[in-house]
């Protein structure tokens, strides 16, 4: 039963992963406050797929003080539905030693963390990922937020919940897609962490079975693992956490000229990610040799992209709204190897140009 520790001081807490955790649930639960009532919000989808299940096996869930079910939907992370949820903790007469209880995906868990957050100067959440992105990611690290009109993410606090329990089995019902989102990230980590976790995600991907559950518990364990380590050496994202960018800046740059529509996060993740390893080596070529094994993991699970254009011009042109609207000079990750990841600036369009072209060029020519 893998346990993982977010080390915060007095705020540290547990992730624990694996199938067959959902009894535990209710020992999580009453190690947070014996007395505490249960506030849990749910993803509609989820609830409909397992939540008599989950009900079924917590009495903590079935006698909950108060219990709402909301679209998992990017539409949902907004200030009203925040407005929706505190308006519902406080009819219900929350309290400061209560527990809210956000089980979903990252929608989910980003907007019920910021409404925890927030609620009575904040109440102390708990967040059950179901799906992989949300494992591995989302809900951990303690950034909650809803989005703006202007842009995502753009207001939210950092709040860290009490507890998270990934139960693999929740994946199961997952689209493939859906699965490819959380598999970009896994493979991000697997640059940061170095050789041993890219052989674990070679085995998952050559082994064919994409809701295998013993290889998925490894990889989410050894991706909250490092997240976990991050978070923990740098909480509010000032040098080290940067490093979780790795691929972001490129990815967010295409999936922004695709206006977030025909990739995912994740998919644009994944020609981001062969994009700051092109960048790697166009800076340094003697890079090349390390990163080969690394290069050929990203590109298989590039295959899973499906083929859309994208325009290398205005990916360039993406990067550089990019840096001036956060005034400062683009800061990009790249990698010495695996394992060994750092942060450059002063690089040349140039060379961005030549890493996004010759990234379109691998995307395109990747056996599908
Ligand atoms: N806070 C952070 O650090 C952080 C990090 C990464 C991403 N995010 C945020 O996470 C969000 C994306 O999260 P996501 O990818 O989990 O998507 P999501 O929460 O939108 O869920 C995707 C879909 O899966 C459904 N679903 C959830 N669990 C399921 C299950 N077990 N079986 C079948 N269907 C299920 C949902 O209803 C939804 O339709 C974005 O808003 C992003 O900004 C936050
Ligand atoms: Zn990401």
């Amino acid at each position: 039963m893998p346990e993982i520790t977010v080390q915060l001081d007095d705020r540290s807490y547990p992730v624990l992963i694996g199938p067959d955790k959902r009894r535990r649930l209710e020992r999580l639960v009453k190690k947070v406050d014996r007395k505490s009532r249960v506030f849990a919000f749910y993803d509609a989808q989820f609830y409909a797929l397992h939540g008599h299940i989950l009900k079924k096996e917590t009495a903590c869930l079935r006698g909950a003080a108060g219990e709402m079910v909301l679209p998992g939907a990017e539409t949902t992370k907004s200030l009203r539905t925040v407005r929706r949820l505190h308006d519902f903790m406080i009819g219900n007469r929350i309290s400061r030693s209560d527990l809210i209880l956000a089980v979903g995906g990252g929608v989910i868990t980003d907007v019920v963390g910021f409404a925890a957050a927030t609620v009575l100067r904040g109440v102390r959440w708990a967040a059950v990922p179901t799906t992989l992105l949300g494992m591995v990611d989302a809900a951990i690290g303690g950034k909650t937020g809803v989005n703006h009109p202007r842009g995502k993410n753009l207001i939210g606090a950092f709040w860290q919940p009490s507890f998270v329990l990934a139960d693999i089995r929740f994946l199961g019902t997952l689209s493939e897609r859906m699965m490819t989102a959380g598999l970009a990230e896994i493979v991000k980590y697997g640059g940061l962490e170095g050789e041993d976790m890219i052989s674990a995600i070679r085995a998952y991907l050559e082994g064919g079975r994409l809701y295998h559950q013993r290889h998925l518990t490894e990889l989410v364990t050894l991706s909250a693992a490092c997240k976990a380590r991050l978070v923990g050496a740098d909480e509010r994202e000032a040098d080290q956490r940067m490093l979780l960018n790795l691929g972001h800046t490129f990815g967010h740059a295409i999936e922004q000229t695709l206006n977030f529509r025909r990739l995912s996060h994740g998919e644009a993740l994944l020609l981001g990610l062969e994009a700051a390893l092109q960048l790697s080596i166009l800076l340094r070529p003697a890079r090349a040799k390390a990163l080969g094994d690394y290069r050929s993991l990203v590109r298989q699970a590039m295959r899973r992209v499906p083929r859309v254009p994208i325009d290398s011009d205005a990916v360039l042109k993406a990067l550089a709204t990019d840096k001036k609207r956060s005034g400062t000079s683009l800061r990009l990750v790249v990698l010495d190897r695996p394992g060994r990841a750092r942060l450059v600036t002063g690089v040349q369009p140039a060379q961005l140009k030549q890493a996004i072209e010759k990234t379109c060029v691998t995307y395109y020519h990747t056996e599908v």
